[in-house]
């Protein structure tokens, strides 16, 4: 009997295919994200469940398990397992790792650049015919090359960003729990400071902290307040790590210059007033949308799942497993 893998949303081709060469499939291609019940069910089929952000994998769900090996989630972050009820079952948890940051960080540097220079306005008002001839003050944006980026969580994703800003001759600050090794500071011309400094001297601030119990609203009111008035605030890494009601109140005061969000607080749904705004860019969730991370992300979860079958220890399981469930 082949073993039952549960793929509980739309996944690349690629690896499905792989997938399929030894395993039964239950496949949910329908873009609908499953419901706690549904979930619950496939924890009960399978041996193998492919999991996604916004499936909600908690204890009453893993309690369901009859002979899960692995729960393998598409994606970097993994706040959406709880990984200490899954490790009390010895049920293997892994995410994706390495292989996601450096198009993370292209699309953190698209929603810099695009609130620095109105790119989306900018667009709608040249397609709706506005555009009547060159004007010297026609969408002045602020420069991004020279400034200084303050980057928070400088984990993969930061650091690729950070990486970039070299070519922008940027002042690059990072706040994180560590200092990183001098040899990658002096790499990245990167200088470690306290969130409060890095709040305060920033330019652009850019959120790649994984959401936790420490980072949860780690960026609201007060924070907010520290910033300068001209500065922007850019988040891709998850929607609970900013306030979104206080950040609203201080964007429609004029209190930040702007904010590019990819995440939000009540994902998918937006926090009342955020849609009316006109310096907020909005994106849907595209951190790691690019159709070549999309598919190696895909395989990895597939090698995963051949290593969780072959009885070996999964190549990229999530940190924390190891310890002991609390
Ligand atoms: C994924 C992400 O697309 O990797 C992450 O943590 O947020 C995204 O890149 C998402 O997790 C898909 O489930």
């Amino acid at each position: 009997m082949k073993p039952k893998v549960a793929v509980t949303n739309v996944f690349p081709d690629i690896a499905l295919e792989k997938l399929k060469t030894r395993c039964e499939i239950r496949y949910n291609e329908s873009g609908r994200s499953l419901t706690a019940d549904e979930l619950a069910e496939n924890a009960e089929w399978a041996d193998v469940l492919v999991t996604y952000l916004s499936d909600k994998i908690d204890a009453a769900i893993i309690s369901r398990a009859k002979q899960l090996k692995l729960i393998a989630n598409y994606g970097a972050g993994f706040n959406n397992i709880d990984v200490a009820a899954a490790r009390e079952k010895n049920i293997w948890v892994t995410n994706t790792p390495g292989v996601l940051h450096e198009t993370t960080a292209d699309l953190t540097w698209a929603m810099i650049l695009g609130l620095a220079r109105q790119i989306v306005p900018a667009d709608q008002y040249t397609r709706e015919g506005k555009f009547r001839g060159w004007g010297a003050k026609l969408f002045l944006g602020t420069d991004v090359y020279g400034k200084t980026l303050g980057v928070i969580g400088c984990g993969e994703i930061g650091k690729a960003v950070a990486r970039r800003a070299l070519g922008f001759n940027m002042q690059v600050l990072y706040h994180q729990r560590d200092q990183l090794p001098l040899e990658q500071e002096k790499a990245l011309n990167a200088k470690f400071v306290d969130l409060n400094t890095l709040l305060q001297d920033s330019d652009y601030v850019t959120l790649h902290v994984p959401l936790t119990e420490y980072t949860k609203y780690m960026i609201g009111a007060l924070e907010i307040e520290m910033m300068k008035p001209s500065a922007y605030l850019i988040h891709t890494a998850r929607g609970k790590v900013v306030d979104d009601k206080a950040l609203v109140e201080a964007l429609k005061k004029g209190r930040l210059a702007g904010a590019a969000l990819d995440v939000f607080e009540d994902e998918p749904e937006l926090t009342e007033g955020m849609a009316e705004l006109d310096n907020i860019l909005i994106l849907p969730h595209i951190g790691s949308a690019s159709t070549e991370t999309r598919d190696t992300m895909a395989l990895l979860v597939a090698d995963n799942v051949f290593d969780a079958l072959d009885g070996n220890r999964p190549r990229t399981l999530v940190p924390g497993w190891e310890e002991k469930a609390t």
